[in-house]
């Protein structure tokens, strides 16, 4: 089969298409023959190095972690999946940056952490929405739940993971302020529910969100990190929470507490995903709920674009410069 492999750090240029030996699935495992696999920023970060962890990981990587497709073979222990089943996965056991593989045609997946696929979600939708929407949903069901009547300043409101955070806090109530990248990308947050948008790198969102809400919002979801997340500590209410889910910009810089005191007795967290899937049971209900907020229509997944996986390299390249507004999937 092929798959995208890097054999060293760096950028786009390292990924090569190329042919891969894949071995049979083991007893308690499932192989899968992809049919949508998702770009997820964190692929990027994998890509590049260095970013998760000091000691070098172990090469060639196959890059991904998360993917939709039918089922063509289970071992014997691997449960009542069969041959022809939709499925889809994100992320293995543990952190997503070790054991990632799913740019690629087919992948050994074990048996619990497969989720079946309903009829009335395609492929594309399926596998754009698990890892953004499962880190929406630890964000929105467990660390700061919205409520009518609060404000939500979401960074980066058209971004994977921003776009379901705006559509999601919109549906509970909330006024979202979205900070989008261009006009285009101010339209369809507005689309999406955001009550307000600001153009962060053309006015200075804190002044902004200021003169929108006085007294400051409720809580911040950031993902994008380094640009935008110790900005935002002046965007927010006594006692607010401020969520960093992610680094698009880079790495927040270290954070001296009694900032957190001296600005209002804020709270900060810093969730990630991995943790919220690992438990196989959590997996599967965030899923089912999910896919249901699509079907409602609560949540709209846009598949942003579609490039065959053996564009991966431009797929990046596109992700990087921030050309994308919505999910990104590879058609194997
Ligand atoms: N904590 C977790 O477990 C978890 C889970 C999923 C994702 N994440 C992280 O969340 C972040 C967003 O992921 P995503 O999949 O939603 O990303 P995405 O769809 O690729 O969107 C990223 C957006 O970030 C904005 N951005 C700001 N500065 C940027 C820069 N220097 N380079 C590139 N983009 C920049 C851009 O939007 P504008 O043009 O509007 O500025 C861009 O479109 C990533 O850091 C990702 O690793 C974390």
């Amino acid at each position: 089969m092929k798959a995208v492999r890097i054999h060293a750090h760096g950028g786009p240029d390292q990924m090569r298409f190329e042919d891969v030996e894949l071995a049979p699935p083991a007893p308690d495992e499932v192989r899968v023959r992809h049919t949508a696999i998702a770009l997820n920023f964190s692929d990027v970060n994998v890509r590049r190095g260095g970013f998760y962890q000091p000691e070098p990981m172990p090469m060639p990587i196959i890059l991904g972690n998360e993917a939709a497709g039918v089922v063509v073979e289970a071992g014997a222990q691997a449960g009542a999946w069969k041959p022809g089943d939709r499925v889809a996965y994100v992320g293995m056991r543990g952190p997503f940056y070790r054991n990632s593989g799913a740019y690629a045609q087919e992948r050994n997946v074990p048996a619990d952490r497969l989720v079946p696929v309903p009829d009335d979600i395609a492929d594309t939708v399926a596998c754009g929405l698990l890892l953004k929407g499962a880190t929406a949903a630890s964000i929105i069901e467990r660390i700061f739940p919205p409520r009518a009547g609060q404000t939500i300043l979401i960074h980066a409101a058209t971004s994977g993971v921003g776009a379901i955070l705006t559509g999601w806090a919109a549906h509970l109530g909330a006024t979202v302020i979205g900070t989008v990248g261009s006009a285009a990308k101010a339209k369809a947050a507005q689309a999406n529910g955001a009550a307000h948008t600001i153009l962060y790198r053309e006015v200075d969102f804190v002044s902004e969100v200021r003169r929108l809400v006085p007294a400051g919002v409720d809580a911040v979801y950031d993902g994008v990190g380094k640009d935008t997340f110790v900005r935002s500590f002046d965007c927010v209410a006594p006692f607010g929470m401020l969520v960093n889910y992610g680094n698009a910009s880079g790495h927040v810089p270290p954070i001296d507490m009694i900032d957190l005191a001296i600005k209002g007795s804020l709270s900060i967290c810093r969730p990630a995903v991995s943790y919220y899937l690992n438990d196989p049971v959590r997996l599967r209900g965030t899923a089912e709920r999910l896919f249901d907020l699509v079907r409602r229509g609560v949540l709209r997944i846009d598949v942003a674009a579609t490039y065959p996986l053996a564009e991966a390299a431009l797929a990046h390249t596109r992700a990087e410069a921030g050309e994308h507004a919505g999910a990104v999937v590879f058609l194997p």
